[in-house]
């Protein structure tokens, strides 16, 4: 993600009076790294949410959630093919490729169970009653709908560096 899209991505995420405030506050107190060098805008909001994921790994915001991909909590997702079910935020996040992360639904389009998932050739299979589901886009079968087939509810999902940005809006 390039500087402009991830700022626009922050400010609706926090607002554009956060960003100023960041602004304000790096032109005020030139935040220092290690080096002393000065700080960007990027580096200071990457910062903030590094030590926002700090305990646990994740971090929501609203309708927003963080997750530091490189924390123990989501240490599965270094491995491509592999995903983390995260029964706090109702989710599954996939390490597709090694580029791709995507976040989907962790209910069940079936009978709502959201806690027996597999994934394996592109779909997930709920051992529940056996019934597998996709991950592209279209076609969504929702939560709990009865629904046998179909693809999983699916949310924008992207990165900044080593933490995953997911969109519950989207
Ligand atoms: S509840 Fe998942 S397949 Fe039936």
């Amino acid at each position: 993600m390039n500087r402009l899209n991830f700022l626009k991505q922050i400010s609706s995420l926090f607002g554009i009076s956060i960003i100023t405030t960041y602004t304000l506050e790096s032109c005020n107190s030139n935040e220092l790294d290690e080096d002393q060098n000065v700080l960007t805008e990027d580096e200071i909001i990457y910062n903030d949410l590094k030590n926002k994921t700090t305990e646990n790994g994740k971090y929501l915001d609203g309708r927003i959630l963080y997750v530091d991909i490189t924390h123990d909590n989501f240490s599965s997702l270094n491995t491509v093919g592999e995903f983390v079910n995260d029964y706090d935020n109702y989710i599954l996040i996939l390490r597709k490729s090694d580029d791709l992360f995507q976040t989907f639904s962790n209910c069940c389009p079936h009978l709502g169970t959201f806690n027996q998932w597999s994934y394996s050739n592109g779909s997930f299979r709920c051992s529940n009653h056996g019934n597998r589901y996709g991950t592209a886009n279209g076609a969504i079968s929702n939560c709990g709908s009865g629904r046998t087939s179909g693809n999983l509810k699916q949310y924008v999902t992207t990165i900044n560096q080593d933490i995953l940005i997911v969109d519950f809006e989207g």
